[in-house]
């Protein structure tokens, strides 16, 4: 796979040759109306569609053209004449089906509703590429992609199955959807697991980080590195999204997924090639040698009400007395000759002071007495928002003393990248799907990889009904959050 523009459009010329329908399933939803379409507009502004292509949003929902346009349009933005124009276009060839998940006769209309497009558009044999789409919850994948098997697939072109996380509750439930859904679509060639944080541009600068630069390749273990630590906040709570999230936590939510990705990309081994299996294969013998995550280095957090704003359990959507968290440390060690012994702390929360997400990479203490209460090297990747790298290191203090001052190097790309414009994740993992590059997607083998490290963990917090710690709304987490990072080691700068 190339990665320079033009490239890009080679890939998709090759891999979409005719033209391509796109169907959003689940089109009335959020994740479909805040990202799919406007990614989906965003690539035809940019000129990375195929030449051809027809999308459909599909949902059960009964909307009239203008409701639909209206619903899509809220979260696009057009700064310009040009843009308006290029909107316009792009109305032209998306329309709204309204359909049931599981009849068989609705996905019959769906297929007809393609084939007269291809018809209409003269594609041959070969050219009739379809790529559907699930921004569904879990709960209906399984009906869609059978009926999808069963009665729109085309036999005349590529399929594509874009599935959304989450993949299971644990590695049982994993295995089962997965099984149930390898017959309906080919694992190697059509399925294309999102998880929208492969699509982040500093997550996948990290590999260029890391195997580019001899700056930082020979200093990526533990014989240089303390500990390191991926974070995420996340300033508002579940308002709204308490039913959902009850269900799940969110050690489900963003650890088991979005965090863990994370983790292996920082954590793998150099891969063989820049290709997508090649690089999956170093993750997934990353992930199999992670230590399954022992219950005391957890700590839960659930918020309650403060600073005017309500707390988990006010939700209406969320069972009385749930203990569900929506805060999680987790320290994970990782069993080979690179990270022994080095704390991996992971840390995610909803309702926190702020939204950001980082990574920040402590290094040990210089052995030798010259500076001996010199702090550590810290190097951070702040993934959002604001993207930056950034390396903290001590510097004489200018002028007359001779202090040692902890300063920074700092790449904040809106101040070095003039005219920086960074695709969403989702844009650029749409793009990903249509020109067949499976890099940032994730693999069976992965997951199960994944739900190992996590399902005796989250089997014992339900089966003991661990009760989190309360934190309240707009704080950094629970009162014993400082204790749970010292035992790890981890100083602040
Ligand atoms: P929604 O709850 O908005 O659901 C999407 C659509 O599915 C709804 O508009 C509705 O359409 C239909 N639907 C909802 N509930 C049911 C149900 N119980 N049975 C059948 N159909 C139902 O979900 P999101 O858009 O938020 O998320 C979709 C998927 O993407 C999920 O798997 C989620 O985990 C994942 N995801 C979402 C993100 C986000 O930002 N929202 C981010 C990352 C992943 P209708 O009734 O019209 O058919
Ligand atoms: C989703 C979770 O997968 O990721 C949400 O379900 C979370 O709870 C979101 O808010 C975070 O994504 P981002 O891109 O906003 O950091």
């Amino acid at each position: 796979m190339t990665s320079t523009i033009a490239g890009i459009k080679e890939d998709l010329k090759r891999e979409m040759q005719g033209g391509v329908t796109v169907v959003v399933l689940g089109a009335s939803g959020d994740l479909a109306t805040k990202k799919s379409f406007p990614c989906l507009y965003g690539l035809y502004k940019r000129d990375l569609l195929p030449e051809k292509v027809h999308i459909i949003g599909y949902a059960r929902s009964k909307f009239s053209r203008e409701q639909f346009v209206k619903k899509i349009t809220q979260h696009i933005k057009t700064d310009s004449e040009e843009d308006k124009k290029k909107l316009d276009e792009f109305l032209k060839f998306t329309e709204y089906i309204s359909g049931a998940y599981d009849k068989e006769e609705a996905f019959k209309d769906l297929d007809k509703n393609i084939s007269d497009w291809e018809q209409k558009n003269k594609l041959k044999k070969g050219q009739k590429n379809r790529l559907f789409y699930m921004a569904l919850p879990p709960s209906v994948f399984l009906s869609v992609a059978s009926g999808l098997h069963n009665s729109t697939r085309t036999t005349e072109g590529k399929n594509r199955l874009v599935i959304e996380k989450p993949f299971g509750k644990d590695l049982e439930s994993y295995k089962k959807l997965n099984s149930d859904l390898a017959p309906l679509f080919d694992e190697k060639e059509e399925v294309f697991r999102i998880d929208h944080y492969l699509g982040k541009e500093m997550i996948k600068d990290i590999t260029t980080l890391r195997f580019a630069n001899m700056l930082f390749s020979p200093l990526w273990s533990g014989y240089h590195i303390k500990s390191v630590q991926i974070t995420l906040k996340e300033n508002f709570g579940t308002e709204g999204r308490g039913g959902y999230f009850d269900e799940y936590g969110i050690i489900r939510d963003v650890m088991q997924n979005h965090l863990l990705q994370l983790m292996s990309v920082l954590a793998m081994e150099r891969p063989i090639r820049r290709d997508a299996n090649a690089i999956r294969d170093e993750k997934v013998k990353l992930l199999r040698s992670v230590k399954p995550i022992k219950m005391e280095d957890c700590l839960l957090g659930q918020y309650t009400a403060a600073n005017d704003k309500p707390g988990y359990l006010d939700d209406e959507t969320v069972p009385k007395g749930s203990t569900c968290p929506t805060f999680a440390a987790l320290a994970f060690y990782i069993n080979n000759e690179r990270w022994d012994n080095v704390p991996f702390i992971m840390r995610a929360g909803k309702a926190m002071e702020t939204s950001k997400v980082e990574v920040r990479i402590q290094f040990k203490a210089l052995p030798g007495i010259l500076f001996e209460d010199a702090p550590h090297n810290e190097l951070v990747i702040r993934v959002q928002p604001n993207e930056a790298i950034y390396i903290k290191f001590n510097n004489k203090s200018p002028g007359f003393s001779d202090d040692c001052l902890l300063t920074e190097l700092d790449l904040t790309y809106k101040n070095r990248y003039s005219n920086l414009q960074i695709p969403d994740a989702y844009e650029s993992l749409l793009l990903d799907a249509m020109r067949g590059d499976r890099a940032n997607f994730v693999r069976d083998d992965e997951l199960e990889a994944s739900w190992e490290i996590f399902t005796p963990l989250l089997h014992r917090i339900e089966k003991d009904k661990i009760v989190p710690e309360k934190y309240p709304y707009g704080t950094r987490g629970p009162a014993k959050l400082s204790k749970f990072m010292d035992r790890y080691g981890v100083v602040h700068t």
